[in-house]
This record gives C-alpha cells, sequence and structure tokens, in this order.
C-alpha cells in the first residue's frame, strides 16, 4: 500500500474540484441574488417605490407547500418555465417569461421537478384563479378535467352532514355529478386543502425582472 498518499490526494483532488465546479461556482454566480424592481435606474439600483420581486410567501401558502410536498406533486408536476424553442412552454401557455434563478431565491426547497404526467404549475395561480376550481379538482379531477389521469386527493376533504346551515367554505359540485354528496350532505376542505389551494394560487410568475421581460413576440 505504498502509493496511499496519492490514493488520498486523487480522492481530495476529484471532491474538491467537483466542489469547487457544482457549489463554489453556483454560489459565486448566483448567492447574492436579491428581490428587485422590473427596471434599475441609471445606477443599475432597483427604482425606489416600484414593487420587489420576487414576493415571500404567506404564511398559509407555506403550509400549502409542505402539503404538496407531503402529497408528491412534485412526481408529477414541475415548477419551471422553459426558455423559448425549447419545449412547447408557451405555446401550452404555461408562462409569459421563461423562469430565472432569481425566481427561486426564497425558496428553502425548490420544486422545480423533472416529470411533467402534468401541465407546469410555476404560474398556475394566474392561469387558474378560482378557489373552488381547485377545491373540485383536488377532490376529484374528473369533476373539471373529464379523462384526466391525476389521483383524487379526496382525503383532504370532509363530507359530512349539513349542520344548521351549510359551510361557507363547503365545495360545490353540481347535483347531478356522480362525484355529489348526499343530499343534506357536504364536502368541505380541511385545513391542509386550504392551505395547498393558497400555495396554488400563490404560484405566479406574473412579474418581469431586469434580467427577463415577458416575450414579446408571440
Ligand atoms: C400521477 C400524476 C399526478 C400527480 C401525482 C398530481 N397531478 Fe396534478 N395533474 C396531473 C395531470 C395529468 C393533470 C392534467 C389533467 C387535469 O387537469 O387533471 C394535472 C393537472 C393539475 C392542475 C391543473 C393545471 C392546469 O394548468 O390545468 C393542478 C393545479 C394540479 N394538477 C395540481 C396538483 C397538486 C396540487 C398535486 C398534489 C396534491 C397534483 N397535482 C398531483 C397529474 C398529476
Amino acid at each position: 500500500m505504498k502509493n496511499l498518499p496519492t490514493l488520498f490526494l486523487g480522492i481530495f483532488f476529484a471532491l474538491a474540484f467537483s466542489w469547487t465546479g457544482l457549489i463554489l461556482s453556483s454560489h459565486l454566480f448566483l448567492g447574492d441574488l436579491k428581490s428587485t424592481t422590473a427596471t434599475l435606474d441609471e445606477q443599475g439600483n432597483p427604482v425606489e417605490g416600484d414593487p420587489l420581486y420576487p414576493l415571500k410567501l404567506s404564511g398559509i401558502a407555506r403550509e400549502g407547500k409542505q402539503v404538496y410536498i407531503d402529497q408528491g406533486c412534485v412526481y408529477c408536476h414541475s415548477q419551471q418555465i422553459r426558455t423559448k424553442g425549447y419545449g412547447a412552454d408557451f405555446e401550452r401557455g404555461w408562462g409569459e417569461r421563461q423562469t430565472v434563478a432569481r425566481d427561486y431565491i426564497y425558496q428553502e426547497r425548490v420544486m422545480l421537478g423533472t416529470m411533467r404526467t402534468g401541465p407546469d404549475l410555476a404560474n398556475v395561480g394566474t392561469r387558474l384563479s378560482s378557489v373552488q376550481w381547485h377545491m373540485q379538482h383536488l377532490y376529484e379531477p374528473q369533476i373539471t378535467s373529464p379523462g384526466s389521469i391525476m389521483p383524487p386527493y379526496s382525503y383532504l376533504f370532509e363530507v359530512r352532514e349539513i349542520g344548521s346551515r351549510p359551510s361557507p367554505n363547503a365545495v360545490s359540485i353540481p347535483f347531478d355529478s356522480p362525484y355529489a354528496p348526499p343530499e343534506g350532505w357536504e364536502v368541505v376542505p380541511t385545513p391542509r386543502a386550504e392551505a395547498l389551494v393558497a400555495y396554488l394560487l400563490s404560484l405566479r410568475v406574473d412579474y418581469e425582472l431586469p434580467e427577463m421581460k415577458f416575450s414579446e413576440d408571440d
């Protein structure tokens, strides 16, 4: 084992090289990205008084992100709009611009995703902004999207007998739908479903950044 020092040195350099390439260089390029305004002033600073983007998640939407993680939505849905000409993201109406590193700076766990069994959700809050739509869809995707292969998340809802009056947040399901509860019963979202929908509605890429404007040529 007279080559042991060489072996260790080799292992050390292999690790040091990949760490520098993957971690250090990304950190140097992207580590100091901050929220900013859509355009910059002449000095290259954010314009005073203009709104700063990206936004941080509100309390309930943060809880909803945890539900998104728990339920494994990321196994079928990505949250990254690809650059024009690279895939059909724009043609499918998934966003008005590609997403860039700055869009993700407030996300401790980034749900980029690698599978697209379902549509990309980076901008779903702008596309589908109705709470009722999301509630119906999560309870049973067939109600809003007949033939969908998305699994139902009905266990995030409670089917219960209507008390003295219907709950204000009950999911409205047409009476003639095969998924409607029996007469006198209602489908009520649990706090987890409420949080998940708040999270989905918060997914919006509806702002421009200095490095990425909405595409104009479509
Ligand atoms: C097995 C794959 C699969 C899983 C897991 C899955 N979905 Fe889906 N999802 C789909 C498919 C396919 C569609 C398109 C058909 C439809 O609208 O139901 C879809 C559609 C959607 C849409 C509508 C998007 C649009 O632009 O029309 C939303 C919102 C959504 N899913 C949210 C979720 C959430 C939240 C979860 C986790 C609780 C989840 N999905 C889990 C496959 C999946």
